[in-house]
């Protein structure tokens, strides 16, 4: 069975929508930004600070590649999955790609952003950090996800998305 990835910015509502159609859909769901926590036996925050930047990117790859090889799950990716190809290619070799679309602006005005190192340098960066990876989004995603007026109806987007697409449900 294929898995469903979640991708797009920080706080566009990967790991609460992920959790919530996994259990819709009776699926494991799996946060990759957990996997690597887990692996690496410290928080993003001290990873960032004391590896840096270029070692996360290695462990997100480790993460892309050993999730991309199970079945079945659920996975929410963090906001730079997709900036490595090769993690995307992992993740497609068994799953399907959802984008979630969720306007930069609306995530900054409205998110908690403790503990997301990237997203320290204020609004207008993080508006310059989405618009240099907003093509790497739409070009990786198999469905682009708009719908945010709540994250019921996001969900009926996803799963009306999902039903749409062969071999995924
Ligand atoms: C990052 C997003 C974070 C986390 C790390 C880097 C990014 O995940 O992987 O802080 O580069 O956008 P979330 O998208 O879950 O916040």
């Amino acid at each position: 069975m294929k898995n469903i990835v979640l991708t797009g910015m920080m706080g566009s509502g990967k790991t609460t929508c992920g959790r919530r159609l996994a259990a819709i859909l009776g699926r494991e769901f799996v946060d990759a930004d957990a996997w690597i926590v887990e692996k690496a036996g410290m928080s993003i925050p001290e990873i960032f600070a004391s590896r840096g930047e270029p070692a996360f990117r290695d462990l997100e790859t480790q993460a892309a590649r050993e999730l991309g090889r199970r079945q079945g799950l659920v996975i929410a990716t963090g906001g730079g999955m997709v900036l490595r190809q090769e993690n995307v290619e992992a993740l497609k070799a068994n799953g399907v790609i959802l984008f979630l679309d969720r306007p930069a602006g609306e995530i900054y005005d409205s998110t908690a952003m403790d503990g997301r190192p990237l997203a320290q340098g204020g609004r207008q960066a993080f508006l310059e950090t989405f618009a240099r990876r907003e093509s790497r989004y739409r070009e990786s995603a198999d469905r682009t996800i708009r719908n945010f007026s709540s994250v019921e109806a996001t969900l009926d987007e996803m799963l009306a998305a999902l039903r749409q697409m062969e071999d995924v449900l």
